[in-house]
């Protein structure tokens, strides 16, 4: 298969995966969704798109799955554990520390984490596991923290839930980590891997778009995860979605987002502090 799709087939795809997920594709992601279907043929093992097709549209139920796999097989749309692992560790070495020294986050109260645009939960069960690791610091205390993981579309958030991966998506996942967290499948011709129960219920998915009003969240954050999706958004919209997400912050609360997505240029109450990550002025 060559690297284009023709225009009807585009226009096919399109307004599947934005009957089923809500997402419009622009134009623009013409060739990224041609590399992603060639992604998910080479790993089907496939050559001749009419074979994938009938995977995509064989059948209602059984094809869910495989739009997911498709949509994460888009470059834009890929998301891994540890992405952006400098992160990970600013959140554990920096913030976590910071937000239990000045706010007792965590130890006197419970600590909020959201994971927003969460996309199939590698984000999300990825800061599971970095909280579970740095609760360790405090044996005998217990660390309470909880993640509030929010997506625009059902079925992946369905796919996330269900935290079934396959093994070529954890190898991204430190060793250890990936033998304490995950659990393979039994079944050895399945390359499989589960998520275990306890990572499982630090995660609390919900459906949300981004564009609505307000979010009529419950808690405010201490911690906001919004990585790789501003990018999707004109200026003006960015703007809007950063100050909806610091209205939904406590002061001194943290933002990570994408690394190619600089706020620096856009007018909110966030400082910088390290390659995109901006905390919420306070004091
Ligand atoms: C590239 S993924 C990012 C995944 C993850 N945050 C990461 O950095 O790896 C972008 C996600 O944003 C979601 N999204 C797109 N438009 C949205 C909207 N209006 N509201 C909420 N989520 C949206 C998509 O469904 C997709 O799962």
């Amino acid at each position: 298969m060559n690297n284009s799709i023709d225009e009807t087939m585009f226009n096919r795809l399109r307004s599947e995966i934005h009957r089923r997920f809500g997402i419009m594709l622009p134009i623009t992601k013409k060739s990224l969704l041609a590399s992603g279907l060639q992604r998910r043929m080479h790993s089907l093992g496939m050559i001749h798109l009419d074979e994938y097709n009938k995977v995509l549209f064989g059948n209602e139920e059984n094809d869910e799955r495989e739009f997911v796999l498709l949509l994460d097989a888009m470059t834009s749309y890929t998301t891994k554990f540890f992405r952006h692992s400098q992160q990970f560790e600013f959140l554990a070495q920096t913030a976590l520390p910071e937000l239990i020294k000045i706010h007792g986050a965590g130890i006197s109260r419970t600590l909020n984490v959201w994971s927003a645009g969460c996309a199939t939960g590698e984000d999300s069960y990825t800061i599971a596991m970095v909280l579970r690791e740095f609760a360790q610091h405090y044996p005998g205390i217990q660390f309470k923290s909880q993640i509030l993981a929010t997506d625009i579309s059902a079925p992946i958030l369905e796919f996330a839930r269900n935290a079934v991966y396959e093994m070529e998506k954890i190898q991204s996942i430190p060793d250890t980590l990936k033998k304490k967290y995950l659990l393979k499948s039994k079944d050895r011709r399945k390359s499989l891997a589960k998520v275990i129960p306890e990572l499982r219920a630090m995660v609390n998915f919900r459906q949300l778009d981004f564009m609505v009003p307000a979010f009529g969240l419950r808690e405010k954050m201490d911690i906001i995860f919004c990585r790789n999706i501003l990018s999707y958004f004109d200026r003006d919209t960015q703007e809007r979605l950063v100050n909806k997400l610091c209205a939904n912050m406590i002061p001194g609360g943290y933002l990570f987002a994408g690394p190619s997505e600089s706020l620096r240029s856009l007018a909110t109450p966030l400082t910088p502090l390290a390659p995109s990550v901006y905390r919420l002025s306070h004091f």
